[in-house]
């Protein structure tokens, strides 16, 4: 396989329209407000989606400039491999973010915890299940680097 193409369901609808805008970092909180506006045509895929408190929303990169193997993520010091990280300038520029679902308007989703910018292309919605129980998970780097901060 050499190549994927993909259409957006949708576009997000943002306040941000600058990266510089977004918050990063170390203890960054991500409660800003969107929408999720997909395509009426696909309308019909939304069914039901209003019992599902949280979405896992996968998007495109679209403005990212490059990529790169070695990332230095703002949360740390140090490099990281890039798939170690969630740094945009990736092989494949695929963004994921997990949003709590607040409302729908027809084929509008409205959502807290948006990292996008405006604009940004959706190419997929789907809900947010997760049965790893919270003693299994591991933080790696990011454990180490919150460490070192609180020192
Ligand atoms: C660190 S990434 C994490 C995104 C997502 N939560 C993930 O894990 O894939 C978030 C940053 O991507 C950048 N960003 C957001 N929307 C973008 C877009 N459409 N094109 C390029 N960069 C974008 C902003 O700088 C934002 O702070």
């Amino acid at each position: 396989m050499s190549e994927i193409r993909l259409t957006p369901i949708g576009f997000v609808r943002s306040a941000f329209s600058e990266t510089a805008a977004i918050p990063k970092g170390l203890g960054a909180q991500h409660d800003a407000e969107g929408v999720l506006e997909i395509r009426p045509e696909l309308e019909a895929g939304l069914a039901d989606i209003e019992g599902f408190s949280h979405l896992y929303v996968i998007w495109v990169f679209d403005r990212a400039e490059g990529a790169d193997l070695v990332a230095y993520p703002p949360s740390d010091d140090r490099p990281h491999g890039v798939f170690s990280t969630r740094s945009p300038q990736r092989p494949n520029p695929i963004g994921l973010t997990v949003v709590r679902l607040l409302g729908r308007d027809g084929p509008r989703l409205r959502v807290r915890g948006i990292d996008m910018l405006d604009g940004t292309p959706i190419v997929d919605i789907k809900p947010y299940l997760s049965s790893i129980p919270p003693e299994d998970l591991k933080r790696g780097w990011l454990e180490q680097a919150e460490q070192r901060k609180k020192r």
